[in-house]
């Protein structure tokens, strides 16, 4: 059998952090991902504060310990002085993959005009690749259903575990052998 992958879901956010509000962010996303795959995975949920150290450490052990294939963020992409995401995403980065953020950009400037204040972006740092979304809860699906399809391939890529997709969601593509 096909091991399972390991998803990391990561919200950066400094009030839902400190229990101000409730997060919404990080399970849309786990909602997503329950809707769209159908081969197994299991999850790996933090929410955390703005502090780029803090990110970037997140995202070292979920990507180095947790050995997650996939991890997504949320939050922290826009220009506000405590918006770092992207920035510790670069940081632990091995190779910087524009694609995802250009494709995340041009759907959400369809929808709204602030989505040019999103800088998020996509990374590889040794076989998982991090994605960052808005924080916006509403953006996720249209980020993360965006950019889905070409999810499983980037996996095969690295070396991970074969994902597959519910077609009539998202149809996965990998090139024709
Ligand atoms: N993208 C979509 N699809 N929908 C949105 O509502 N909000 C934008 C942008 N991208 C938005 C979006 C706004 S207002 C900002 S400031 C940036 O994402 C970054 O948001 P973040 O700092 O919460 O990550």
């Amino acid at each position: 059998m096909e091991p399972s992958v390991k998803i990391g879901v990561v919200t950066v956010s400094d009030r839902a952090s400190r229990g101000d509000y409730e997060d919404l962010g990080g399970p849309a996303i786990l909602d997503y991902l329950k809707e769209v795959l159908s081969s197994r995975w299991e999850s790996t949920y933090r929410v955390i504060a703005d502090e780029r150290p803090l990110i970037e450490a997140t995202l070292r052990e979920l990507a180095d310990t947790e050995g997650c294939s996939l991890i997504v963020t949320t939050g922290g992409t826009g220009p506000a002085v405590r918006d770092v995401t992207p920035e510790a995403t670069e940081a632990v980065a091995d190779k910087i993959m524009p694609g995802f953020g250009e494709l995340m950009r041009k759907v959400s400037l369809e929808k709204v005009p602030t989505a040019i204040l999103s800088r998020q972006t996509a990374v590889i740092r040794g076989r998982s690749l991090i994605i960052n979304l808005p924080g916006q809860p509403r953006a996720i699906r249209e980020c993360l259903g965006a950019v889905m399809p070409a999810i499983p391939y980037c996996i095969d890529l690295l070396g991970g575990p074969f994902i597959t997709t519910h077609d009539e969601f998202v149809k996965a593509f990998r090139p024709k052998k």
